[in-house]
């Protein structure tokens, strides 16, 4: 059984422990929040994009406010770091060095040089880093890879990316809304369509974006062009800048030279494949979700199963590196390479 350790029992952390308790051979043994409340605290509604967990068995773990501790006490196989986004260069670090897998959520960190820093310390310890960018295991979103993967309709003519919700404001001290603690909307949530665009067709060469500013001069609305040295056309548009009664939506466009690939909740069905010619068909996808999956990724990987790499350390960091051409471009209001 693995003995698996939450680190930050926020929005994220909660969905965490939903999908360890949900996976055979996983147990979660430890917790770790600084909010010594936080055991009454997690009744409290957080999150914009789904119903985080509210059920945690306190009784059946152990629960600490200081990470050290949980490292050097938990015997854990792995932790979850579903900490703030200034936290993740630190303590994963610290986490690897005692020896214990993690799976930190993305952004990987605020810049390449601590992302830089996790990839040294995570090869020095010989332990599993991964980063949760779980738009790639998204069922629809994989199975739109492994369709543009098979050649089966064509080159890509044109692909366009949509990721838009309101402020988020649910996090205690709205560390988010601070972009040097969150890197602002840019790398917080328009980093899942970066990063995917970066799954699909690799480094762009270079960024062109266009944003609009919100209070502060933070980018809250960012729309991008990523260059490639064919004529396809790419593009991303990302925002947080929406009226809570919006929700949240995530959806994309693929063009392919024999069929078009259709994501969008709003439609029905969601997910299509409309080809040269005849009906429209939906692919048969994974059940579950992609928080679920990589989750079941990571446990197979740390338990020494061969698995696809799915992400990688280099491109996690270089999607950092992309969404920080992408904020210099909108701020300059020019094309810029990508080192
Ligand atoms: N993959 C996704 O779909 C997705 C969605 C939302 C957020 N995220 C990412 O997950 C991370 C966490 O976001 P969140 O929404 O859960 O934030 P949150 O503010 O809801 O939760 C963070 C938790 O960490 C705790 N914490 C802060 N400092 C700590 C410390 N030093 N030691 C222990 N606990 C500490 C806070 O008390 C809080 O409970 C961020 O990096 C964010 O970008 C990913």
């Amino acid at each position: 059984m693995l003995r698996v350790g939450i680190a930050g029992l926020g929005f994220m952390g909660r969905i965490h422990y939903k999908y360890w308790k949900a996976l055979e051979g996983a147990d979660v043994a430890a917790i770790c929040d600084a909010n010594p409340n936080i055991e009454e605290d997690v009744k409290r509604t957080v999150g914009n994009i789904g119903d985080a967990e509210d059920a945690i068995d306190f009784a059946s773990l152990q629960l600490y406010t200081d990470f050290e501790k949980m490292l050097s006490d938990g015997k854990l196989d792995a932790i979850s770091l579903t900490l703030p986004t200034y936290l993740h260069a630190d303590y994963s670090a610290k986490a690897l060095a005692a020896g214990v897998n993690v799976l930190c959520e993305k952004p990987m960190a605020l810049n390449a040089q601590d992302c830089e820093r996790m990839v040294d310390e995570a090869k020095r310890s010989g332990k599993v880093l991964q980063i949760g960018h779980c738009v790639r295991f998204w069922p629809e979103y994989a199975k739109a890879k492994e369709i543009v993967d098979s050649g089966e309709y064509g080159k890509v003519i044109a692909a366009t990316f949509q990721r838009l919700g309101a402020p988020p404001t649910w996090s205690i001290d709205n560390w988010f809304l601070d972009e040097k603690r969150s890197g602002g909307m840019t790398l917080d949530l328009h980093i899942h369509d970066t990063d995917f665009v970066q799954y699909l067709f690799g480094r762009p060469s270079a960024v062109c974006s266009f944003a609009a500013k919100g209070a502060g001069g933070a980018l809250v609305h960012i729309v991008t062009q990523y260059l490639y040295d064919d004529d396809k056309v790419v593009t991303a548009e990302g925002g947080w800048a929406m009226m809570p009664a919006f929700g949240f939506e995530m959806s994309f466009n693929i063009v392919m030279e024999k069929a078009t690939i259709v994501y969008d909740l709003t439609r029905e069905p969601a997910f299509k494949v409309c080809p040269a010619e005849g009906e429209a068909i939906t692919p048969e996808v994974e059940k579950e979700d992609g928080w679920f999956l990589q989750i079941a990724h990571f446990a197979k990987a740390i338990q020494g199963e061969k698995v696809k790499p799915i992400t990688t350390l280099e491109e996690s960091r270089d999607s950092v590196k992309i969404v920080a051409a992408e904020k210099e471009s909108a701020r300059k209001k020019e094309k810029v390479w990508i080192a």
